[in-house]
């Protein structure tokens, strides 16, 4: 039957509140523009078909695209005229569809068990509008849903034209509906303008109530009728969003020591049996495994962490950290950071565009960058990577094995056979053949067994 369906995204309109630049539907909430969050209650619910209505610059950019996802089709209202008008805009593209659902882009937190319930009883109810509605302690300039001596409801009243009984009503719009396709479109025709210029889509309620039937159906949690039309309600609704997130996880089984302390975006997921402390962000794609321990004070952006691993005051970015691994505290890994399994990277470490392979140990104050790590290796204190010649970067490439000295400065391109060792200080400007110990600056080769490091 969903089939059938199409929903319509109201994303126009001004936005004035926000003060912004970027359009309202595109600011982020956990990690996503809240657009996509509508988006994806409106998919979850079973509706395929997407469409979403835009102003004609917003419509034009690929961060709306992405945030609609795939399939979704922009329409532009040309100009602000309203939220009747919004809808008008998705006429064309709605022309297949039996019913249209109407969410708003800036009422991101009503979820798809609610907009399946909305869906439901306008199925059951064969109504010309259902509207989903809230029953909240602040009603504050939201739409007032009056309802007959029967129950039914009969009209949206918007704050600025109720009168003091109306404004006491504490059941509120929350602008997602659904309409029978035919009349909607006939009757959004005939809504007429306000004093502001602007045609309100809340006017059709009346006009099904008395060409027909209204119902109306309450959220789940009063909370969902939180919307965004500045800032301070931005942090409102962001708030309640990592609550619900942060819930969810603790129900599948990960710990928060404080869940008020941590940060879990959208699309990260977190593995059970693993520990998340205080002052942590878990943020964009990032996996976590099993029995993990991240933070205190962690930042792990789209990364991929092994299970037992452990994260430790680290700051970590497009970067893979392999089972029972440990970083930090205090060490950064940039994009395209590789570690293996049961690696050790301590503390004050930069590790960018590299490979470390399993059991390798890079324990103190160290910069690995455009590198290839092989296995067991050890990095003494302050080596460093020179990656760079100031005009390219160059690969340095460690076997498995070999023994960095502290202090060694590795000057890239190098090679440092398997088993070799660098002394401590080494400047090392030529390739270090498998086996072969060198000192000194610049490194050359020695016969003694005892290379000068530290572990
Ligand atoms: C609207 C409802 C109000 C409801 C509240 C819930 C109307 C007239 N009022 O008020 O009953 O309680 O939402 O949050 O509908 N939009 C367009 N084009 C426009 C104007 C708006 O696409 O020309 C979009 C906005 O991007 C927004 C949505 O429609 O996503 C609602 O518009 P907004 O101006 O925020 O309406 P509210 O004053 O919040
Ligand atoms: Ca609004």
């Amino acid at each position: 039957m969903t089939d059938a369906w199409t929903g319509v995204i109201l994303a126009a309109g001004k936005g004035a509140r926000m003060k912004s630049r970027i359009p309202k539907a595109l600011h982020e909430l956990c990690g996503a523009p809240m657009l996509s969050h509508v988006a994806a209650a409106i998919r979850n619910a079973g509706v395929r078909q997407l469409v979403v209505v835009a102003d004609p610059v917003t419509a034009e950019s690929p961060q709306l695209a992405s945030a609609a996802g795939n399939g979704a089709r922009i329409v532009v209202q040309s100009e602000p005229l309203g939220t009747a008008d919004a809808l008008l805009s998705a006429q064309m593209a709605c022309e297949k569809s039996g019913s249209v659902l109407v969410g708003a882009a800036d009422m991101p937190l009503v979820t798809s068990s609610s907009v399946r319930r909305l869906l439901a009883e306008h199925r059951s109810s064969g109504a010309l509008v259902t509207v989903l509605t809230a029953r909240v302690d602040s009603p504050d300039g939201m739409g007032r849903i009056r309802r007959n001596s029967s129950g039914r409801p009969v009209a949206i009243v918007e704050e600025a034209e109720a009168d003091g009984e109306t404004l006491d009503i504490s059941e509120v719009n929350t602008s997602w509906y659904c309409f029978a396709s035919d009349w909607l479109w006939d009757s959004l025709g005939r809504t007429q303008f306000s004093d502001n210029g602007e045609r309100y889509l809340t006017d059709l309620l009346e006009m099904a109530a008395r060409e027909g039937t209204a119902a109306a159906v309450e959220v789940e949690e009063p909370a969902e009728a939180m919307g965004v039309n500045d800032r301070s309600q931005l942090a409102v609704v962001e708030g309640l969003m990592r609550d619900r997130i942060r819930t969810r996880w603790m129900q599948a089984g990960v710990t928060l020591r404080d869940p008020a302390a941590t940060y879990i975006d959208i699309d990260a997921v977190p593995g059970p049996d693993s520990v998340i402390y205080p002052g942590t962000h878990v943020l964009g794609k990032t996996r976590i495994g099993r029995e993990c321990r991240i933070g205190p004070n962690s930042w792990l952006k789209d990364c991929v962490v092994g299970d037992g691993a452990k994260v430790i005051s680290s700051h970590c970015e497009d970067a893979s950290i392999g089972a029972n691994t440990s970083v930090g505290p205090s060490s950064r890994l940039r994009p395209g950071a590789k570690l293996g399994d049961g690696v050790y990277v301590g503390n004050f470490v930069e590790i960018k565009n590299s490979v470390v392979r399993t059991g390798s140990h890079i324990g103190h104050f160290s910069y690995v960058g455009d590198a290839e790590v092989g296995r067991d290796v050890n990095i003494g204190a302050g080596t460093v990577t020179c990656n760079y010649d100031g005009a390219n970067k160059h690969k340095t490439i460690i076997g498995d094995g070999a023994f960095i000295g502290s202090g060694a400065m590795l000057v890239a391109p190098v090679k440092i056979g398997r088993g070799a060792r660098t002394g401590a200080g080494a400047v090392v400007t030529k390739d270090v053949p498998a086996g072969e110990l060198v000192v000194g600056v610049p490194a050359r080769k020695i016969d003694s067994k005892s290379p000068a490091g530290e572990k």
